[in-house]
């Protein structure tokens, strides 16, 4: 399978997931990472493990559809089957999601439908939640709205600081990422 991971920031998931591949335990190329921001450190880990980067700004793009028509033909050239998002800040829009019909997920530091959008963990946190989490979901046209793949769940103390929980959401992330895309999208094929 081969996979174009689309992210914007630290790209820490992005590791992982390459981490996990360079291990032997998930058997997925990646094609291409599509990053939105030029500063993004990001793109110095994919440089560093010699990945193919596609670097594009929305802002020199009048529409939505123009902007994911560059990015599909991208896609397509690089033979991507399967879109995976890294903290990737922006919906998908309609173009994309034809294109990659139930082919793009995402993971999202929460239990959803509890808490989406920005700042997961510090919403759950300052919600008080005695149980939180990550999910693993297909990608739709809403915020964090689609279909559940998997979810992990982490159990709090209330004694936490908000850095506490942040890193133990990572750490999960960074394992259960790569697990359920071996086990769903290679193992079940
Ligand atoms: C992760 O917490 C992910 O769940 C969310 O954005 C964050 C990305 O972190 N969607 P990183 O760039 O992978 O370090």
């Amino acid at each position: 399978k081969k996979i174009a991971i689309f992210a914007s920031g630290t790209g820490s998931n992005f590791q992982a997931i390459v981490d996990a591949i360079k291990a032997g335990c998930l058997q997925m190329e990646v094609a291409l990472l599509v990053c939105d921001k030029p500063e993004a450190l990001v793109i110095e880990k994919a440089e560093n493990e010699n990945i193919k980067t596609f670097v594009i700004n929305p802002k020199e793009y009048e529409t939505k559809a123009s902007f994911e028509q560059k990015i599909n033909s991208v896609l397509l050239e690089n033979g991507v089957d399967l879109i995976v998002l890294a903290g990737y800040m922006r919906l998908i829009g309609s173009t994309l999601l034809t294109a990659y019909k139930n082919k793009i997920i995402n993971i999202h530091p929460s239990l959803l439908p509890s808490f989406p959008g920005k700042d997961a963990i510090g919403q759950a946190f300052r919600a008080g939640v005695k149980i939180t989490g990550v999910t693993i979901h297909y990608v739709d046209e809403g915020m964090d709205t689609g279909p559940i793949i998997a979810q992990r769940a982490l159990e709090l103390s209330g004694e936490e600081l908000l850095s506490e929980v942040e890193q133990k959401i990572h750490e999960i992330e960074h394992v259960f990422y790569p697990e359920v895309l071996q086990k769903c999208f290679v193992e079940k094929n």
